[in-house]
Formats: structure tokens, sequence, C-alpha cells
């Protein structure tokens, strides 16, 4: 098997960063550069101020400040890293096409073929490729002949090597995977890689698969745990109708053990930049092949998650008596959950849009997301002109800022400041009736009806 000394990995986003942030520290005999097109992230990775870097996560500036310099690299010479290193890890964007065949379901692939083109053109010894990002089932082959035609004798060897962390936590979630799993063909390649992860990972927590196999385990993974949500938030308007309580439902279920008790949280609806995307491309895939009813089974956790989100906008406007034209709506958390600054997908950026046509007027407060960001994410939408936007929205960086005159509190983020905050003095500033829609069910009822609140919560 070929010995790994330098590692190149292009894309440094949410998952090329604090992934091999993490292959670094554990590997200090590999040098790890991570190559982007962006030059401003590149920029801010290599910021002397670690608080700069372009992804909050817990844990990840510490790590950064112990190996940049030493072994692990930020940089824009994306020919230079890919021709010095053994293995290329392809960790670039795979976001759902915005236009022509597929479009809104389909994943684009241009970035990760412009990434496959760029290494056949550049390489002059042979490469272990990996594939980190979320690609569709049979990617590989489309990549390799790419890399197969090429003119030349160097060789390629394509892993599929997907990534399980989740945002928030990546960093305890890559120290301790549950699993790393390799799919490929080459049994040498396959295990210079797991001897990669062998720096920390038990042996046999480390599955090797076929390619096909590893590729499509991704799409399902994340169709599976989305699922989980959508199930209990189907529930959860069941429970309002019935009495029942949610969380008292989901703590009953989740202690057989079949089921298990995570990723059982009843919220306002998921977010993120993986699962819808990764749903919608595992449902096109799906009907492909033909396979309509596989493919309409997987479509209702995103029409579910979409009903969700829009019930409870609905459910705010019609509470506060039918209009929130004017009325000021404090919005409590913008990302997409807590312990990150991402905010792709939020349900955040669907309820504010709903409550924007209705005409009210949000101030956000959310402790890692700029007003620009939010901005930005109402923008793309193209519901309304950015000065609209602009007027209709502010963020704030005080949380009783956001919350002072408003008629509601909306909590979009489970994020635990949320719960140290003094509830009383924020419902002496607001407007009468003070309405809280808890949309993470964080909040005490009972403790929030003391104070006077007019409080409501998910599946409750
Ligand atoms: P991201 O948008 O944060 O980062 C991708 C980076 O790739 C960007 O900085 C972009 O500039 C760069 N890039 C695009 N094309 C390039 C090119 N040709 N050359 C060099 N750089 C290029 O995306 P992300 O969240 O890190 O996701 C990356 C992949 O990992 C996706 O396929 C995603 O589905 C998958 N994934 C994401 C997560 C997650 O939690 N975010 C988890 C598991 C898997
Ligand atoms: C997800 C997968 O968990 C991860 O394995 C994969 O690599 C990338 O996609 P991520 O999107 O970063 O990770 O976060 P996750 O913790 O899965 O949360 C996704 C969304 O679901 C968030 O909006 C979260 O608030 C919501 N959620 C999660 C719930 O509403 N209830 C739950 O019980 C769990």
């Amino acid at each position: 098997k070929m010995k790994v000394t330098k590692i190149c990995c292009i894309g440094a986003g949410y998952v090329g960063g604090p992934t091999m942030a993490v292959i670094a520290k554990k590997n200090p005999h590999i040098k790890v550069t991570i190559v982007d097109i962006n030059q401003a992230r590149i920029d801010a990775w290599n910021d002397s101020d670690v608080s700069k870097l372009p992804i909050y996560e817990p844990g990840l500036a510490e790590i950064v400040k112990e190996t940049r310099g030493k072994n692990l690299f930020f940089s824009t010479e994306i020919d230079k890293a890919i021709n010095e290193s053994e293995m290329i890890f392809i960790s670039v964007n795979t976001p759902t096409k915005t236009y022509g065949k597929g479009k809104g379901m389909a994943a684009d692939l241009k970035y990760v073929e412009l990434c496959a083109r760029n290494i056949a053109d550049v390489a002059k010894t042979d490469k272990i490729v990996v594939e980190k990002s979320t690609l569709p089932v049979r990617t590989a082959q489309a990549i390799k002949s790419i890399l197969d035609n090429t003119g030349s004798d160097v060789k390629f060897d394509i892993l599929s090597n997907p990534e399980f962390l989740a945002e928030g936590t990546a960093i305890q979630d890559l120290l301790n995977p549950d699993r790393v799993l390799i799919g490929g063909e080459s049994e040498d390649a396959i295990e210079s890689l797991a001897s990669v992860y062998g720096s920390w990972v038990p042996q046999e927590q480390i599955l090797r698969t076929n390619v096909w196999s590893s590729e499509l385990s991704k799409l399902t993974a994340n169709a599976f745990l989305a699922q989980r949500i959508s199930s209990i938030n189907a529930i959860s308007e069941l429970c309002e109708k019935t009495e029942a309580d949610v969380d008292e439902v989901a703590k009953a279920i989740g202690m057989d053990t079949r089921i298990g008790s995570k990723f059982l949280k009843s919220s306002v609806g998921f977010g993120g930049s993986c699962f819808q995307k990764d749903i919608l491309n595992l449902v096109y895939i799906a009907r492909s092949y033909n396979l309509h009813e596989v493919a309409d089974y997987w479509e209702q956790v995103i029409i579910l998650n979409d009903h969700q989100k829009r019930r409870f906008a609905d459910n705010l406007i019609s509470t506060l008596y039918n209009t929130v034209s004017g009325k000021k709506i404090g919005f409590l958390g913008w990302a997409f959950k807590k312990d990150t600054n991402d905010t792709r997908e939020s349900a955040a950026i669907y309820v504010a849009d709903h409550l924007l046509n209705e005409q009210a007027n949000i101030a956000v407060y959310d402790p890692k997301v700029s007003n620009e960001k939010i901005q930005s994410d109402l923008n793309y939408l193209n519901t309304r002109s950015e000065e609209e936007n602009r007027n209709l929205v502010q963020a704030t960086n005080d949380p009783y800022e956001a919350l002072k005159d408003a008629h509601a509190v909306a909590i979009m983020t489970e994020w635990d400041e949320f719960k140290t905050y003094d509830w009383k003095k924020i419902y002496n500033e607001m407007k009468k009736p003070a309405f809280i829609f808890d949309g993470r069910n964080i909040l005490d009822k009972s403790e929030m009806e003391k104070i006077g609140f007019e409080y409501s919560s998910i599946g409750k």
C-alpha cells in the first residue's frame, strides 16, 4: 500500500476544514493542505485571530491553532497541492441543482467534476482520489472516466469516504466517530486511507465496502435521520389536537431499544445543508430508475418538513388575531441548530419569509449570525426586494433589544443561552398580551405562564 505523507483537500468548508484539522492533529507526520478557490475563505482560515475562522465549531479553533503552520496549511494554490500529494480529498459543495434537468431535485455535480478535471490536468504521479463530498450513487464511475482519459499513464484509485459529522458537534464526531466508511475497489488504496484514520479510530470501526454501497449509505443515513424528525413532527401535530405531549411520547417510544431515544426531538422543522438536499437527490435517483413508490415514500419526509415550518408560521399569525402586519416579532436564533454559524436551509428563513409576506417586522438575535448573513439568506429567496428585506428585518446583538416592544417571541434555534435570559424583564418590556412561540420546546411552560406569557410550543 502507498505510504501517505502528503494530503490535499479541495474545499475548505464545513466538512473539509474540521475533518482535515482533525486528520492533521492525529497524524503529525502527514502534511495536510486544504485548498479552495475562495480567496476570502482561505484568508479567514489563515487569520492569526482564530476567532475569525470562517466556521464556528466548538473546539475547532484550538485544533487549528495547534496544527496550522506545522502540518496543516490553507492555500489557494490548488495545482501545487494536488501535485505534491499522494491522496486528494474532494470536499466541495454539491448543492441541489437550480437550473436545467433535475432542477430543484438532483445534486449539482459541476464543482466535483471541475475538481476531477483539475486533478486529471495537473497530476504527474499516481494518486488516491477520495470522494468526501456527499454524492449520488455511481458518481465514482464518472470521476473515474474523467481521470482515466487523460492520455497520461498516471494511475488513479478512487475511494468513497462519506462524512457523517454533524455541525455543532463536528470535532467530537470526528474524534469519536460511530464508524468510518471507506468504499473502494483497490484494497491497497482502501488500506492507505484506513491507516490515516487508524491513527485514532479503532480498526473494527473502519468499515470497508464496495464503492456503490458507500456512496448510497451516506444518502440513506441522512434520509433515515431526517425521517425520524418528520415522523415525530407528524405526531406533534396530532398531539396538539389530543392533549398528548410530544416530548412524553418521544420518551415513551425512545425507551424501546429497537427505536432508540436519539433524534426524536420535535421542532419547527429540520434545516441544514444536508437533509433536504440529500433526500431530494435520493428521490431524483429513485425516479430516474422508475422506482416511483420508493421516490414518493422518501419525498414525504420533505413534504412533512415543509408543512411543519408552514404551520408554525400560520399558528403564530392566527394566534396574533390573524394579523401580524406592522407588528414586531422577535426571533431568537437564525442558525439551523445551536453551536454553529451555519444558516443553510434554516427553518428561521422560511418562517420569516412567510411572516414578511404578512408584513411583519422582524428583529433577530443570534449569537453567531450577522445581519448581513440574514439579509443574504432572505434575498436569496427572491420573494421581495433587498430594500424591503432591509426595512422589515433587522438583526441586533442584544437579545433584550430584539424583544423590546415585540408582540411575540419566536424561538427558532435551541441556543443554550436562551434558557438563561431574564424572562421577567423580557415580559415587562413586551407588548401585551406577550406571546412566546417556542419552536424548540426549550422553555418551561408553567414558568412562562406564571410570568404572564401566552406560551405555545410544538406538540403540546
Ligand atoms: P461548503 O460550501 O462549506 O464548502 C465547500 C467549499 O468548496 C467552498 O469553500 C467552495 O469555495 C469550495 N469549492 C467549490 N468548488 C471548488 C473547486 N473547483 N476548487 C476548489 N474549491 C472549490 O460545503 P460543506 O458543507 O463543507 O459540504 C461539502 C460536501 O460535504 C457536500 O457534498 C456536503 O453534502 C457534504 N457533507 C456536509 C456536511 C455538513 O454538515 N455540512 C456533512 C457531511 C457531508
Ligand atoms: C446531518 C447529519 O446528522 C450528519 O450525520 C450528516 O453528516 C450531515 O447532516 P447536520 O445537518 O449538521 O448533520 O445536523 P443535525 O444534528 O443532523 O440536525 C439537522 C437538523 O435537524 C437541525 O435543524 C436540527 O435542529 C434538526 N433536528 C435534529 C431536530 O429537529 N430534531 C432532532 O431530534 C434532531
